[in-house]
Order: C-alpha cells, then structure tokens, then sequence
C-alpha cells in the first residue's frame, strides 16, 4: 500500500511541469487574440495545438483581429455563403491578375482528378500495356514468327516511297518519344522520385516536359503526311470482309486476298488517325491553358443528343470552371494515349519479330516478291502487271 502511494506521489511529482508547461498562457497580444506564427507552423509540422482561443470565438466579430493587423481575419465572422460562392465559382471577383482562370479562387474537383491521375488511371493503363505485351508474348509462344510460306523468289518489289517511309519514321519517331516522356510525367512521381530522388527527378521532368511538348509538333505533321499519303489506301472495300472472317489466315488459314493494305491495317491505320487526332486536339488545348477549352461544348452536343442520359449518367455539367476543362483534357488525353500505345506495341511486333519479312517494307522500301504475293496478292498482281506493261513498252 504504501509502495503504490509511493508511486502517485513521484508520478504527480513529475507530471506537475508538464501540466504547468500547458497550462501556460500564449502571448497572443501581437495578433489581436488572433493565432500566432508559431501556432500557424506547428499545424503544419503537424503537431497538435489548443485552438479553442479561436474555436471558443467564433460568432463574435468583436473579439477578431483587427484586419489592418498582421495575421487578421476579416472581422472573424465566417461568411459560408462568400466561401460557398468562391467554390462554386459564382462570386464576382475582381483581380488584378488577367486571364481566363484568375477569378477561380477554389475549384472544386481538383483532388477527384488528382486522385484518379494517380490512383485508376495509372493502374489500369499499365495494365493495359502490360496487357498487351503478356499477350503478344503468349501469341508468339502459340503461333510463332509468321514465315513466307512460298519459294523465296530473290527479286523485291517498291512498297513505300522514301517520302512515305519519311512520314512514317517521323510518326513512329515522335510517337515513342511522346509515349515515354508521357508516362514519366504521368508516373515520374509515383516510381521515379522513389528510385533516384527528388533532385534527379526535377531534371528528368523538366527534359520530359519539354521533349514532350516540342516533339508533339512532329507528331501533328507526321499524322497529317501519313494521312495525305495513304488515305485512298485505307477505304474499306468488300476484301476487308473476306479477310476479316478468314481472321487474316493468321492460323494456318492460308492468306486471303488484300489491296495495298488489309483489314487489320486499316484498322491500325484509322485508329492511329482517329486517336492520333484526338490526342493531338487535346494535346493542344493542354500545351495553350484555358485558351482551347473543349469539354463543354463537347458534353452540350452529347445532352442535346441524349447520349449520356441514354447511358444512365443524366445531363453532363457544362457549366465547367477553366481548371475542370484542363482536367478532362488532361485524362482524355492519357487515357487515349494508352490506348494508342497498346495499338502500336502490337504493331510494332507485328511490323518487326512478329513477321518475316515485314520490316523491309519500311526499312528500305523493298519488299520480297513472295512475300508481297502471300500479304498482299491483289496489289502486287496490279504493280507486277503495271510494271510488265511499262517493260514492253
Ligand atoms: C519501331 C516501331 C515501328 C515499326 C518497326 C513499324 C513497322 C511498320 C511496318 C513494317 C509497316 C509497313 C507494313 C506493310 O508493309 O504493310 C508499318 C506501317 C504503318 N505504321 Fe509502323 N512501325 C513502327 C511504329 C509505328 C508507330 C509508332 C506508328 C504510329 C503512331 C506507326 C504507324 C503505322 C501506320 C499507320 C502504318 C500503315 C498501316 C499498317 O501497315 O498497319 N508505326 N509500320
């Protein structure tokens, strides 16, 4: 009994200056009543601090900081309808600073779009590259590089010009550098300060930004070349059916019949010119902030239509503050570009290990004459003819 005694006796002992040391009061007389500096960096340390000085005041303007004095705080009188007007953006603010954003004190929505950029829309495009490439390496182990079937002849034939292999390269060029800077911005964060730290990853992006943002105008031109060049190539006609429900021949199918390109490469080619195209527009209403705003009335075309109250998601905001435009543009433009991405890994197998015989098509412009007659019969026995006519005359 008397040890336990004792024992509260020394505990009181020793807890007295702790109590003493909080009890003490702060010197609030430099603010009016109103917090102190050191109040204002222990919240942001982190660190907890008795703020019932203000909670305990609040209702009652007399007791607020005076507003020509530092740390002041406007008569101390909340004002929820001012704040809920600078969320909404309906305020009528007037500032110095000129542009289309500057009036827009608080946007709501901002932490929605931060959190998805680093949290679903990393996931699942990763997903969907690694997808691909898991997919291509499974039909590799099951179907193997795709030989030419025939007798090699020896003799090639011209399938792209120096000007269209020009585009193409160009295209292929930009559109790699663009995906990978892309995916350091996107990701560099995330996996990049981890890994070399903060110092080595402000160098990387600030060169990511700007290879992205400059090659970006390669790509532009490059997309338009490719688009000139081989349009009239790229129509669909009744061959694309029969190559379609033949699957390509890919499986021991033989080769159906195909012009200057098939199905499968339309398909390539239209989705590089239709996803091409929108990430570009996008691209460029993110490279001018606020000067290209297009969401809104994109989403006031698609309620007129009804589309998304078809789909269950009712009317689409058009009422969108120039920060929320940056956003969508922002995520229409990563999650076009993954898509994209994993379009041309699977080309770019398909276009190199995947097929004997393809990439000369591109590398030097000639092709080998079997190979042409095996991919592309239809074509080759119209330049084969053309070429027999120009020998006899
Ligand atoms: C190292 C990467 C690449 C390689 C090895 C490659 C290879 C090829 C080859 C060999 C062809 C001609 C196929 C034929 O003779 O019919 C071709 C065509 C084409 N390439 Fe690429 N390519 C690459 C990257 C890209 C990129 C990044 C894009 C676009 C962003 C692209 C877009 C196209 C298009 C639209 C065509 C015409 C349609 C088609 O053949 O699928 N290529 N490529």
């Amino acid at each position: 009994m008397l040890r336990v005694l004792c024992l509260l006796v020394v505990t009181l002992i020793l807890s007295a200056p702790l109590h003493a040391q909080e009890a003490t009061p702060v010197d609030r007389s430099a603010t009016g009543g109103a917090q102190t500096l050191e109040d204002i960096l222990k919240r942001q340390e982190g660190l907890k601090i008795d703020d019932s000085f203000r909670s305990g005041l609040t209702g009652n303007p007399e007791a607020a900081a005076a507003t020509t004095e530092q740390l002041g705080t406007l008569g101390g009188a909340s004002d929820p309808d001012l704040w809920r007007a600078y969320r909404y953006n309906t305020a009528a603010i007037t500032t110095q600073a000129r542009g289309p954003a500057a009036d827009v004190l608080i946007q709501d929505g901002g932490m929605r779009w931060l959190l998805f950029r680093e949290g679903p829309l990393l996931t699942y495009g990763s997903w969907l590259l690694g997808g691909m490439i898991g997919l291509l390496v499974l039909f590799y182990l099951i179907r193997g590089r795709i030989r030419i079937d025939g007798e090699k002849t020896g003799r090639t034939i011209q399938r792209f010009k120096a000007a269209e292999r020009f585009a193409h390269w160009l295209l292929a060029g930009s559109f790699i550098l663009l995906g990978i800077t892309g995916l350091i911005t996107l990701a560099g964060r995330k996996l990049l300060i981890p890994a070399f730290g903060h110092e080595a990853f402000a160098t990387i992006a600030v060169a990511s930004k700007w290879v992205h943002n400059n090659v970006s105008w390669a790509f532009m031109l490059a997309l338009v070349l490719v688009f000139v060049f081989w349009v009239v190539h790229n129509l669909p006609d009744r061959t694309d059916i029969n190559w379609i429900l033949k699957g390509g021949g890919i499986f021991g199918g033989g080769h159906p019949p195909a012009k200057k390109f098939n199905a499968g490469q339309k398909l390539i080619f239209w989705s590089v010119i239709v996803l091409g195209a929108s990430i570009s527009a996008s691209g460029l209403s993110l490279l001018f902030p606020f000067e290209l705003p297009m969401f809104a009335p994109t989403f006031e075309k698609l309620n007129a239509l009804g589309l998304p109250q078809a789909v269950g998601l009712g009317e689409l905001n058009t009422a969108l503050a120039p920060h929320e435009e940056m956003q969508y543009a922002q995520l229409w433009h990563a999650i076009v570009s993954f898509l994209l991405m994993a379009i041309i890994i699977a080309h770019i197998y398909i276009g190199s290990v995947g097929m004997e015989g393809a990439y000369a098509a591109m590398g030097d412009g000639e092709v080998e004459l079997q190979w042409a007659r095996e991919h592309h019969s239809i074509w080759t026995a119209e330049v084969e003819e053309q070429q027999s006519k120009a020998g006899t005359s």
